[in-house]
């Protein structure tokens, strides 16, 4: 191997041997709940990247979300993440892809109640190399699972822009039933838009 070769060769060695030293680490770093080919673990302030401030100016990843109205900064971004810190009834989990180890996106668990036993759920990918191959189905299965098998629940809500197909999809593949349309209820891309909600009970799920 010649010189020139060694040097553009080795930056590619040095990257996989790194990746390889630090899975075991990543894979059991923090991690909570693990999947085939994601796990969960809880969102951190460390979370709060570059890449994910990009994600919440991104108005593909946010079309149908509330976040993204106003702009993000890594501050705003910590100030999500503070506000689940210690909380019982808020949880947020960062989705990490097993393979590379990468934060891609998060799935929160949220109004946590105790004595109607039901919680509702969100969900953003916002690596969207990562869209389009099931993922949200794997990251909704595993917390759902978590929701109902650990934390006792009952029962399970969803909302979602009634244009987020993908979103609906996914729900109904888990066992979510719309329950109810609220007509007109955002503002997405110039018009006013439906949503529905889901509710999904324990007896119902067919996690992945
Ligand atoms: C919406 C989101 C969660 C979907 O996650 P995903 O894992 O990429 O979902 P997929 O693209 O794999 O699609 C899930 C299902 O919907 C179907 N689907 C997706 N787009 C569709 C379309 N335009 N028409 C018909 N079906 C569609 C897929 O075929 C798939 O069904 P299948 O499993 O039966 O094949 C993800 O794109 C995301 O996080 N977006 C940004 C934030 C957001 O909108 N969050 C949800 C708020 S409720």
């Amino acid at each position: 191997m010649t010189m020139l070769e060694i040097a553009t060769f080795s930056p590619h060695v040095e990257r996989a041997l790194d990746e390889e030293a630090a899975r075991p680490f990543l894979e059991n770093g923090n991690r909570f709940l693990r999947g085939e080919r994601i796990y969960l673990r809880p969102l951190e302030l460390t979370d709060a990247t570059a890449e994910y401030v990009r994600w919440l100016n991104d108005a593909d990843v946010t079309r149908y979300l509330d976040t993204g109205k106003y702009p993000a900064t890594r501050e705003t971004v910590r100030e999500y993440i503070r506000s689940f810190q210690g909380s019982r009834t808020n949880l947020a989990f960062a989705i990490v892809d097993r393979a590379t180890g990468r934060h891609i996106g998060n799935v929160t668990l949220n109004h946590i109640d105790p004595i109607h036993r039901t919680a509702d759920t969100g969900i953003m990918i916002g690596s969207k190399q990562f869209w389009g191959r099931g993922i949200a189905y794997e990251a909704w299965s595993l917390l759902l699972g978590y929701a109902f098998d650990r934390l006792n629940l009952r029962k399970i809500i969803a909302g979602a822009v009634r244009d987020n197909v993908a979103s609906i999809r996914t729900l109904q593949k888990l066992g979510f039933v719309i329950e109810g349309t609220f007509r007109e209820e955002k503002w997405v891309e110039g018009r006013y838009v439906d949503t529905v909600r889901l509710g999904l009970f324990r007896e119902a799920f067919r996690p992945k």
